[in-house]
């Protein structure tokens, strides 16, 4: 079977931050899953590089948007490689390919295109289009950015959105096109039901240069969200490429809650117009905090992943993104925290688990694993967990063993065992052990690859490989 999933392609105004970082994840473990189920997997993430957004920091920093894009993607790349992120395709919005396959798909979208004249405003900052009663709200000024809103007066092509409203709304409402979670699903629902207005899809070229042209008009530059949507397909080489063919609609779409309209809305209702089928899911996760406030530059609590991954390692920061941020909501992320999940949840509980265990087959075996069968755990909660993006529930199950085990172990006292002499009870509980760790092991490893791998590699052949050093080393506070 075929599985396609992707992440949204962030702006490259800046480099990544804690967020974008929680996003790559979660797409890695349903990604991960879905090879381990012996799925054909695409995963594709990306960066968005057209629009003003970034023409503006590049002229703030004294060079050209497209080097200065460059620049800025190959962080998100190399922040993809550190956190072990399995994307098989990496889009930049500034490939030749994504350029000509945008205009065919503009192309394609003709029959519902018009030119007309939009009366309103602008916020470079979100790159959104803004009504004069959410202006009228804010005072005038942007209250995610901080800057007034750009009074725009200008022709521009329009997308018949409205158009398609019904449909898409349908498509949600009968299970075609899935929500997740139940909360944001109401929340689209509830600005279905207010209607939604045909939108403005590209810009004077004199104001904006940096983008795609439109196909057939050189005065005008494609919006650069109506752009960057394309991605999707542009990746899999819409419109006639085998992979395309083969792998739409995606599986799931992964974004955060701040981007909902543009996939739940504008981004099916391009598909539409296209003919092209609707993605089954759509994965809304919340935002995070920091120190429990909005993360910013200004507030000086911007958190590269960087600070946590280069001391802690790449699966403790997976692994508190995927538990401790709500799957299904906000969340926040402190140091205290952060460091009380390692040392509690991962160097003792799973660490010890695995360190006791081999530790014992050493000492009372040399090292030899006696017969281990199949782990009888039922995993299906673990399953539907992970088939509803619940990541940590999937991980509250998986935990619920490690602690099962650590139990079994201080019951079963093994060390009794070898005083008594016991030697084949001892193999036998010694073996369970292994054989516990080692299906944890396989469920972890959609969402710690690096850690479910140390652990296979000291148990799977039959006598312990000991690991060298300790799988979540403790750090003093
Ligand atoms: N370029 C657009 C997406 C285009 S998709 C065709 C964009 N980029 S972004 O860089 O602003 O955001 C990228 C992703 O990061 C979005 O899913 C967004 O919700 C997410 N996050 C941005 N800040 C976040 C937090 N503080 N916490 C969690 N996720 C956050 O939007």
């Amino acid at each position: 079977m075929k599985y396609y999933i992707t992440t949204s392609i962030p702006y490259v105004n800046g480099p990544p931050h804690i967020g974008h970082a929680m996003e790559f994840v979660m797409a890695d473990v349903l990604a991960r899953q879905a090879r381990q189920q012996g799925e054909t997997v695409i995963f594709s993430m990306g960066s968005d590089e057209h629009g003003g957004k970034i023409a503006e920091k590049a002229a703030e920093q004294g060079t050209t948007p497209q080097e200065f894009a460059d620049k800025m993607s190959a962080t998100f790349v190399a922040l993809g490689r550190k956190l072990n992120i399995s994307n098989d395709r990496f889009i930049r919005t500034t490939d030749t390919a994504h350029e000509q396959r945008a205009k065919l798909i503009w192309k394609a979208l003709e029959k519902d295109i018009y030119k007309g004249q939009y009366i309103g405003w602008y916020c470079t900052g979100d790159e959104a289009f803004f009504t004069e009663t959410e202006v009228k709200e804010n005072g005038g000024i942007c209250p995610n950015h901080n800057r007034p809103y750009d009074k725009i007066e200008e022709d521009n092509y329009f997308f018949k959105l409205s158009k398609y409203t019904e449909k898409v709304r349908t498509a949600i409402e009968s299970g075609a096109f899935t929500i997740i979670p139940e909360t944001k699903r109401n929340e689209i629902m509830s600005l279905f039901n207010e209607g939604l207005d045909d939108i403005s899809i590209s810009r004077p070229k004199d104001k904006i240069s940096w983008g795609i042209p439109v196909p057939g008009d050189a005065h005008q530059t494609m919006y650069v969200w109506f752009e960057a949507l394309m991605n999707y397909i542009t990746v899999l080489g819409y419109p006639e490429h085998e992979d395309f063919k083969q792998f739409w609609p995606a599986n799931v779409q992964i974004v955060g809650k701040d981007i909902i309209r543009f996939h739940a809305a504008i981004w099916p209702a391009m598909l539409l117009s296209l003919e092209l089928e609707l993605p089954k899911v759509l994965y809304v996760h919340g935002f995070i905090n920091v120190e429990g406030r909005k993360m910013s530059k200004s507030l000086g609590n911007f958190l590269a992943p960087d600070d946590i991954i280069d001391k802690y390692g790449a699966d403790a920061f997976r692994y508190f993104f995927l538990r401790h941020i709500p799957s299904y909501g906000d969340g926040d992320f402190s140091w205290a925290t952060f460091e009380a999940a390692y040392n509690n949840e991962l160097a003792n509980e799973l660490g010890n688990a695995v360190q006791r265990t081999a530790a014992m087959i050493m000492k009372y075996q040399d090292g030899v694993i006696g017969e281990v069968l199949p782990s009888e755990h039922d995993i299906a909660q673990y399953q539907q967990a992970l088939t509803a993006c619940k990541f940590d529930r999937a991980l509250d199950e998986v935990w619920a063993q490690v602690r099962g085990l650590n139990q079994y172990i201080d019951v079963e006292k093994p060390w009794m065992i070898a005083k008594q002499d016991e030697p084949d009870h001892l193999r036998e509980v010694l073996a369970y052990m292994v054989s516990d760790l080692l299906e944890i092991a396989e469920l972890l490893e959609p969402f710690m690859p690096e850690t479910a791998e140390k652990i296979e590699a000291v148990f799977r052949d039959g006598t312990i490989k000991p690991i060298e050093g300790t799988l979540f080393p403790k750090f003093e506070a």
